[in-house]
């Protein structure tokens, strides 16, 4: 039988939480080593990627027949920067774990905005081979990718308004919170419904509204974008003890 709720899974702390969230894409890499990749960037995606590079080195999977397509990038962002979501995956995953970068795609934030979704598009769908495993995060505005809270969600690749609070909250990554970029491309909560698995990771007090929302009622709202998982047939949401506890999560 089909099974159409999100799966919860609670984990002793953060450092499990990455261990089982990786768990979940070497499990797929292995069984389909051409499988095409959703990536994510942030502070709670970080502590993922060096379990993928480390299973790597040790041979227990191989990353070099993958695809991967990450979510999202800031509008006006110098791919070169330390800022940049290329960066951020050159550094973490890609390189270490040996992938092609013609094999990688990452937006980029500096081109023409329209010729970068249709690019962004053509490494969604022009090969007829959607998302196997995408990896999310979540924000504390109720952000997957950058889709913020609106009247409306988009479902396509799109140009995102960045939320204040999504601003405030990325500011630690900055010299200065002017620095933020006000705007990023995204994968629409559309694109990344396509995914056949999806695997979300939280942590963190900061979380525990959205996370709230996401798991203790059965509302999907364009004001928690992340609801939107509830409609999906695979979809994981990892989180630790102590986020369950401030959230009120109970097995
Ligand atoms: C970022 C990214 C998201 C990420 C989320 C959570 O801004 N665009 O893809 O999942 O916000 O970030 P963090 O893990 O740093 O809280």
């Amino acid at each position: 039988m089909e099974d159409w709720n999100m799966k919860i899974i609670v984990t002793k702390d953060y450092e499990e939480s990455c261990k089982v969230v990786a768990g979940f894409l070497i499990q797929q890499v292995q069984k389909i080593p051409e499988s095409k990749l959703g990536l994510a960037t942030g502070g709670t995606a970080e502590g993922v990627y060096p379990i993928l590079v480390e299973a790597c080195r040790q041979g227990e999977v191989d990353f070099s027949k993958v695809t991967t397509v990450n979510l999202d990038e800031y509008e006006g962002m110098d791919p070169d920067s330390e800022q940049s979501y290329l960066t951020y995956m050159n550094k973490r995953f890609l390189i270490p774990a040996g992938i092609d970068s013609t094999k990688a795609y990452v937006p980029s934030g500096m081109n023409d905005p329209e010729k970068e979704i249709a690019l962004f598009n053509e490494k969604l769908y022009g090969d007829d081979h959607l998302i196997d495993i995408q990896l999310l995060g979540i924000g504390v505005s109720g952000h997957i990718g950058f889709n913020e809270p609106a009247e409306e969600l988009t479902a396509g690749v799109h140009i995102q308004k960045l939320d204040e609070g999504t601003i405030q909250a990325n500011s630690r990554f900055f010299e200065n919170p002017d620095d933020v970029p006000r705007e990023a491309i995204t994968m629409g909560v559309g694109d990344i419904m396509k995914a056949a698995k999806i695997v979300l990771i939280a942590t963190g007090e900061n979380k525990a509204s959205v996370i709230r929302k996401l798991l203790m009622d059965d509302q999907i709202t364009s004001s928690v974008p992340a609801t939107v998982l509830k409609m999906h047939r695979d979809a994981t949401i990892v989180i630790d003890k102590s986020l369950a506890e401030s959230a009120g999560w109970k097995d």
